[in-house]
């Protein structure tokens, strides 16, 4: 494992995964996504573990997918690449997974967030769908978890403008369970995580089942439209305009092409 950390046995019955890119602000790339189901599927199948945290460092839970490993990619590049099964395997993980957030969760990385069950936030947190600002939009999830998580009133202003939201924004709009000080977040998260881990993982699981059922059957359709968008979005000039513009480090210049 190059870019995430799994400490099976954090607390009795609880796993950690640390997300460990911390020079790229734990970027998604497309291997640290692999790393992460790969590491979920094994932890899902391991008796000692029931509850799992997922978790970045004090500076970013994650500022997104890997923009460099995007930014000159075609539709079809992207279609072909087809990352999204490798999220799809993730969600499909059985035991719950609370995310434990502090500083940037953007793009990719708030999408990642709201894949897991729950979110414990510091208070130094900051959520948010930014893609629009490098000509692109949500693909992991975003358009559609989030509507769900704050309503569509809040998701369009955030999703349309790449504003920002604060762990207390955060708490109001219910996107996250609880904010607590920034020396804190790991330490709730595992209080959290404890006190499932001693409920039956048994009825644990079939309770995250239905849970998640309640909004699949729509949500499946959702991400499905969400990701040909996003792919579409890479035939245009301004996804590459804005990438370019992010990796060299200036302001885009947006034609509507
Ligand atoms: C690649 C990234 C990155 C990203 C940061 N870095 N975010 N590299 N992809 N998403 C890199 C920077 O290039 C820089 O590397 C280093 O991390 C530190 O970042 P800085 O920008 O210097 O830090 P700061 O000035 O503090 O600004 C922090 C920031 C900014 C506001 C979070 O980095 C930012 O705007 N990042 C991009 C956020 C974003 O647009 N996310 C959405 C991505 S698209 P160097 O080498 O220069 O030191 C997406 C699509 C999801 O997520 C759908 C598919 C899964």
């Amino acid at each position: 494992m190059e870019f995430i950390k799994v400490t099976e046995n954090k607390e009795p019955y609880v796993a950690l995964i640390e997300l460990n890119r911390p020079k790229e602000l734990n970027a998604l790339n497309r291997q640290l996504m692999e790393e992460v189901r790969d590491a979920l599927q094994q932890l899902d199948k391991n008796d000692a573990v029931r509850v799992i945290i997922i978790t970045g460092n004090e500076q970013a839970f994650a500022a997104g997918a890997d923009i460099k490993q995007m930014a000159d990619k075609t539709a079809i590049d992207m279609l072909m690449i087809d990352q999204f099964s490798t999220w799809d395997q993730i969600r499909k993980t059985k035991k719950p997974i609370i995310a434990a957030v502090s500083g940037f969760a953007l793009g990719g990385g708030c999408e990642f967030a709201m894949t897991c069950d729950m979110i414990i936030a510091s208070e130094t947190a900051k959520f948010g769908q930014p893609e629009i600002k490098i000509g692109t939009i949500p693909g992991a999830g975003g358009t559609q978890r989030l509507t769900k998580a704050i309503g569509k009133a809040k998701a369009m202003e955030l999703i349309l403008t790449g504003r920002f939201l604060s762990a207390e924004e955060a708490h109001f709009y219910g996107l996250v369970n609880k904010v607590v000080p920034k020396e804190m977040y790991l330490y709730e998260a595992l209080q959290l995580a404890k006190e499932i881990a001693q409920l039956s993982p048994v009825a644990v699981q079939l309770a995250k089942e239905s849970i998640n059922r309640s909004f699949e059957t729509h949500l499946d359709e959702g991400l499905t439209l969400e990701r040909k968008n996003f792919y579409l979005t890479f035939a245009s000039e301004d996804q590459k305009e804005g990438m370019k513009a992010f990796v060299e480090k200036r302001n885009p210049d947006f034609k509507g092409k």
